[in-house]
């Protein structure tokens, strides 16, 4: 019998109207638009403004331009998996709530936490189910709402991230495509740099941990942005080499969207053609588990069936990796 490959059928993503510019920060705290501009690449993010909407409308709004374009019948849909801190709730996941809105009463699904790595822990996640044909339409979400996380009294943290939203539909086929290979990795020495301190078990929610804002985003910057780097650029050279590629084989660099500076380090690092490495920060900052599918969306129409694509993030856990695609439309 031949082999299953998950592969990638269709992808669609979504951002909030409203939109938050550099020049808008600089009303609300010490910054300027040259400074965020050249240190991170970003001139604006998209933010949920209206309070009735959370992290599962926007999954919602972005599978529905997908399920409008592929004209899929949302009952053949059979697992969820989304990846998100910023879920709508603690409990229950918000895969469970994708399904019941989109209608898709078929479906089983689980959130996936593995913050800004997490569009790549779940595809992979979900190919292994393709793979093992125990599910046939797996719809993949990445997405963040970091504006419910923000201090945006914090210069360090709020001028970075913003609000966004994108899916994949996974499907099976015996062609030679799809998600053919990850290296995934973890490191829980790095939580002291990036964290959300309270709102789990360790720190419930009391008035004195809203009063220390500890419901908001931490991050120790400079110690994350080297680990980036490295962590990224490793992962991608180590995938090359499981699968006896070398660079100049890879299509398309498609690397989570923190900053212009980080993606242009791991550029280097691995010696990629930057014409190959994708980048549309300046758009949308970092939508954390958002950012691999909205730029999956965003440049679509560059790829041509065959082409190697190379998917790579970094973010809180510390969590990393690298997911070899070869694209099948
Ligand atoms: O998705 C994974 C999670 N996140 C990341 O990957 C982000 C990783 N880190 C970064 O992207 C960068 O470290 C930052 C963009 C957060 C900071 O850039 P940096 O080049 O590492 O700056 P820095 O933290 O070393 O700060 C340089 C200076 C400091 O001033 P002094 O001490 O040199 O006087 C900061 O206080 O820039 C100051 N600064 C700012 N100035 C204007 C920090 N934030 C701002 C700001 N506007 N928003």
């Amino acid at each position: 019998m031949p082999k299953t490959n998950a592969i990638i059928t269709a992808v669609a993503g979504f951002v909030p109207e409203d939109v938050i510019t550099n020049f808008d920060l600089e009303k609300m705290v010490e910054t300027n638009d040259e400074w965020i501009r050249s240190r991170t690449g970003i001139v604006q993010r998209h933010i949920v403004k209206d309070p009735k909407k959370a992290c599962s409308d926007m999954i919602v709004s972005a599978a529905e331009k997908l399920i409008k374009k592929t004209g899929l019948d949302v009952k053949e849909i059979d697992m969820i998996l989304v990846a998100t801190v910023t879920g709508d709730y603690v409990f229950p996941d918000t895969a469970n709530l994708v399904a019941h809105k989109l209608g898709a009463n078929n479906a089983f699904g689980y959130d996936i936490n593995a913050a800004c790595s997490g569009f790549i822990f779940a595809l992979t996640t979900a190919s292994k189910f393709i793979e093992s044909g125990s599910h046939k339409k797996i719809l993949v979400a990445g997405a963040d709402q970091m504006s419910s996380i923000l201090n945006y009294e914090d210069r360090n943290t709020c001028i970075l991230f913003g609000d966004g939203a994108g899916v994949v539909l996974l499907e099976g086929s015996d062609e030679d495509n799809g998600v053919l290979d990850a290296v995934l990795k973890g490191d829980g020495s790095g939580a002291q740099f990036l964290h959300q301190k309270a709102g789990g078990s360790l720190n419930p929610a009391t008035v004195e941990t809203v009063e220390k804002k500890w419901h908001y985003v931490y991050q120790e910057g400079r110690s994350v942005f080297k680990a980036a780097i490295k962590g990224m650029a490793e992962s991608i050279n180590e995938l090359l080499q499981k699968n006896n590629l070398t660079v100049d084989q890879i299509d398309w660099l498609i690397p989570h969207q923190a900053n212009k500076r980080i993606i242009t380090g791991v550029g280097d690092y691995i010696g990629i053609d930057s014409e190959k490495v994708l980048i549309n920060i300046e758009n949308y900052g970092n939508t954390t588990a958002g950012t691999i599918p909205l730029c999956l969306s965003d440049f679509e129409q560059k790829f041509k069936k065959g082409d190697m694509i190379v998917l790579t993030a970094f973010g809180g856990g510390f969590t990393w990796g690298s997911v070899l695609v070869k694209w099948a439309y």
